[in-house]
């Protein structure tokens, strides 16, 4: 079966696509390197021994991205591209609604057009908003706290509209928590441009010394140690539930809503001392006012994802801090 994976050279897009070639998938991936390097099809092709196939396309060139599926027999697509940092989403809005919306639009209407009715959609936990109380449920109700956020939240609703248009769509939208860790070969992780904004780059770049301490944002929140609790998933995890919904929606026409996520939540505290172990260094830390716009507590009610794809999590705080570190430690 050829699937399409736009976005998939990009972090989670990358380790998708090798257990998608792991599990016998023909993968063609669609990226226009906004975010993400060529060499990582190279670290792919280390890994599994395939070199995918890759067009660097911009989702919103039409024709480009026509000309993929008139070259492919493309059965099922899985979309990651979009542009994904919060704070640069309330700074240039109109980039973020033009790149992930009109891109998304383009790429719905080439699948129409092709008879490819098949989607699984990275969306994220952020359209909980402020004022659901973990753990979250997808039955819950959403709401947007920046652009970014917005953008999740309208192609959810765009893809509803689609499917009552049409009940021969099969699409899975994955509301994800807060991925961490690497792939376990070292080759391919998260490896952010400039000052991280995200807790785990950021701690990992006070173990390797290019940055001199964290700043917690908070430590008077209701939760164990005061600090802020969150959702962490491994990585590798997170894309292993990919291709659990991807067998999922090949089964079954409909729309489904899952969160991917551990059911568990871990404080900053809990994350400094298992990088620590992780590593073997000192992480030094300072204790600053909340972060605008964060909450106390993210976790996922987990219990959909087992039920409907037979998917749960199984690596702890201890194996992603070591995979995260494993992979960064090297990186100049
Ligand atoms: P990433 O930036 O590493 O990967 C996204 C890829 O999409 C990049 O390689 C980028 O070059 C590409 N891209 C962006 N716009 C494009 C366009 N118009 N045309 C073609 N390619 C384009 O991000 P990631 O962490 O792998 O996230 C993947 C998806 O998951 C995103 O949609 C993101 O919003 C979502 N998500 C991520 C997180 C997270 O914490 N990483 C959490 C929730 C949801
Ligand atoms: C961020 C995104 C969210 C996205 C999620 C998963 C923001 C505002 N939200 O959420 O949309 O779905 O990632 O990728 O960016 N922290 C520190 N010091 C730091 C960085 C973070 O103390 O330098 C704390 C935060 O206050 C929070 C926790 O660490 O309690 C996790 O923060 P972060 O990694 O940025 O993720 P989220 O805020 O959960």
């Amino acid at each position: 079966m050829k699937i399409l994976v736009t976005g998939g050279t990009g972090y989670i897009g990358s380790h998708t696509v090798v257990q998608l070639i792991q599990q016998g998938y023909e993968v063609v991936i669609l990226d226009n390197l906004f975010n993400s390097k060529i060499e990582v099809l190279d670290k792919i092709q280390k890994i599994t021994r395939t070199k995918p196939i890759f067009y660097k396309v911009d989702l919103l060139d039409y024709e480009g991205v026509s000309q993929i599926f008139e070259k492919h027999k493309i059965e099922g697509v899985i979309h990651f591209a979009g542009l994904k940092a919060v704070g640069e989403s309330v700074q240039i809005p109109l980039t973020y609604y033009n790149n992930n919306i009109t891109g998304t639009l383009n790429l719905l209407r080439i699948m129409q057009e092709y008879g490819c009715k098949t989607l699984i959609f990275s969306s994220s936990a952020t359209v909980y908003g402020m004022n659901n109380k973990s753990p979250l449920v997808e039955t819950m109700p959403k709401d947007s706290t920046s652009p970014y956020g917005a953008t999740k939240n309208m192609i959810e609703d765009i893809l509803e509209d689609v499917y009552v248009a049409d009940n021969n769509w099969r699409i899975v939208l994955l509301r994800y928590f807060n991925p961490i860790g690497a792939h376990e070969s070292t080759l391919i992780g998260e490896n952010p441009n400039g000052i991280p904004n995200n807790l785990l780059p950021y701690v990992a770049l006070v173990a390797k010394k290019k940055l001199e301490y964290l700043n917690i944002f908070g430590d008077d929140y209701d939760t164990i140690d005061g600090t802020g609790v969150r959702d962490y998933i491994h990585v590798v995890d997170l894309s292993n539930g990919h291709i659990k919904a991807l067998d999922y929606a090949v089964k079954n026409k409909g729309i489904e809503t899952i969160n991917l996520g551990t059911g568990t939540g871990t404080s900053v505290l809990q994350i400094v001392e298992a990088f620590e172990k992780a590593s073997g260094r000192k992480i030094e830390y300072k204790m600053m006012p909340r972060r605008a716009g964060d909450v106390a507590t993210c976790y996922a009610e987990a219990s959909k994802a087992k039920k409907l794809l037979n998917w749960e999590a199984t690596k702890n705080i201890d194996d992603m801090c070591r995979d995260s570190w494993n992979f960064i430690k090297n990186i100049e």
